[in-house]
């Protein structure tokens, strides 16, 4: 799987607040590592890069957060506007990540601890590692 997003249910109400409860079948590996950013200034966009080999699960508990998502072939726009959505991303996907409103939060449950050694932060390095099928012999990480 490369990449999917996940609409959550919600338990509560309007007059007591609202509660996700993430089930652990949604997170398809060991977490490692949780990172979140915050403070960014509207409409600045980060990422510029893909994973050799990480998973992350993200969401956005506050804000609006877009996310442009390519695999070498496809790009896909994903939109995280709500604490109700969660966001899977495998390995080999190139991401460019929109801070769309002001005070927005990312979250990252991640599933190896921080290595720069594991960014592929040039697209054209990115793109040629497609190219190469980098990524296309582990079924675990096809669509
Ligand atoms: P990066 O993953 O490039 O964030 P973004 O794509 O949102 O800009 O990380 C930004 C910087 O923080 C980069 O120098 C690496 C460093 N960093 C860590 O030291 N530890 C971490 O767990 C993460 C995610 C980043």
């Amino acid at each position: 799987m490369k990449y999917k997003m996940y609409i959550h249910d919600k338990i509560g109400d309007r007059n007591h607040g609202y509660l996700i409860s993430i089930d652990k079948k949604f997170i398809e590996f060991n977490i490692a590592r949780i990172y979140y950013i915050y403070n960014v200034p509207k409409n600045t966009t980060r990422g510029y890069h893909a994973h050799k080999n990480l998973k992350q699960i993200l969401f956005c508990p506050i804000g609006q957060i877009v996310f442009s998502l390519d695999d070498g072939v496809d790009k896909t726009t994903i939109v995280l506007d709500s604490p109700e959505k969660t966001l899977f991303i495998g390995p080999g996907i190139w991401r460019e990540i929109r801070w769309a409103s002001k005070k927005s939060v990312l979250v990252v449950l991640a599933s190896e601890p921080f290595e720069e050694n594991d960014y592929i932060r040039n697209y054209e390095e990115y793109i040629k590692l497609v190219q190469e099928g980098y990524w296309s012999d582990n079924d675990e990480n096809s669509i």
